[in-house]
């Protein structure tokens, strides 16, 4: 990998991610041949948001590493308030070899890489988030087989999970459909970003209002929560406004008939999903969460070795 930093899948080129996988994917069968591979290392956890998928599989990866972690919770550090992101990348520095953060601001963990001489790792920030990205595209692979050509629709709200696999679909060459309602498209940045990236491979990046012509013809259909973390004051509107976005049968039956439902968890049962969808033979939802840890052991092997 020649990145420094995981802060966005467009740090990484589309060989690299392929090559990460097949890390990846080794590291599930057999893994015991790498327990050694970041012995004595550590690496801290900063959390700004709660987490169950992302704390646990770092926490574990790391020591499936051999190395240790050591979470910093909100309150312990108080990023930028008790003290600033510079004293804390310094401090970190001396100390252990890799920070994984997550937080608000996608501004914070570039400052937080900018001036930390070890590798820092992005577990989610308001506008992507790249492991997730990572461990989903692995599930699909080892769902369908391979990953050129074949068509992901993202339905519901167009925020840092839609990026990010807007950034991994441009990569590897899958077509992704994000729908949405008007005024909850992804970020046009982001999008105008995709879309370059996507020239190289031909993978079609498109934004759409309507689920049910969004999801035709897809492999895998994608939702994730209305209201975000730090946007629960919004949660009773966007449940109106998303209401027609629900990932149920009906939807479901307008794509593949061999599609797969992805979700990177939490879910709010009975609002994006149906209990019928996320817990039908078609969801590889605990699949994906169980990649979470071994994508993100690839990736640290990778910037921490
Ligand atoms: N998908 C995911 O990142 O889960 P957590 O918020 O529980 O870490
Ligand atoms: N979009 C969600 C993802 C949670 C893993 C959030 O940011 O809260």
């Amino acid at each position: 990998m020649k990145a420094h930093d995981f802060l966005t899948v467009r740090d990484l080129s589309g060989e690299e991610i392929q090559e990460l996988f097949r890390l990846a994917l080794d590291m599930k069968k057999n893994p015991k041949k790498y327990w050694e591979s970041l012995k004595g290392k550590a690496l801290a956890l900063i959390f700004e948001k709660p987490s169950l998928r992302t704390r646990t599989s770092f926490d574990i990866g790391v020591q499936q590493l051999g190395g240790f972690s050591l979470y910093l919770s909100p309150n312990e550090i108080s990023l930028g308030k008790r003290e600033s992101i510079h004293d804390v990348a310094k401090n970190l520095e001396r100390m252990v070899q890799g920070i994984m953060i997550r937080t608000f601001a996608h501004q914070i963990v570039i400052d937080m890489a900018k001036h930390a001489s070890i590798p820092v790792i992005n577990g989610l920030t308001d506008y992507s988030h790249p492991c997730q990205a990572m461990a989903d595209y692995l599930t699909i692979l080892e769902h369908k087989g391979s990953l050129k050509g074949k068509k992901l629709c993202y339905v519901g709200d167009g925020n840092n999970v839609a990026h990010s696999l807007m950034f991994a679909g441009a990569r590897l060459g899958v077509h992704v459909t994000v729908a949405c309602p008007k005024g909850y498209e992804p970020n046009p940045q982001a999008l105008t970003d995709a879309l370059d990236d996507a020239k190289a491979t031909g993978a079609r990046i498109e934004v759409v209002t309507d689920p049910i012509a969004g999801v035709r013809d897809a492999d895998v259909i994608y939702t994730d929560v209305w209201a975000s973390m730090g946007q629960e004051a919004e949660a009773e509107a966007r449940k109106q406004i998303f209401r027609p976005y629900q990932v149920n049968a009906k939807l479901m039956a307008a794509a593949k008939s061999d599609a797969i439902f992805m979700h990177c968890l939490p879910a709010h049962r009975g609002d994006e999903v149906t209990d019928e969808v996320i817990d039908s033979k078609q969801s590889v939802v605990f699949d994906e969460a169980e990649n979470r840890l071994h994508a993100q052991k690839a990736i640290m092997h990778e910037l921490m070795k």
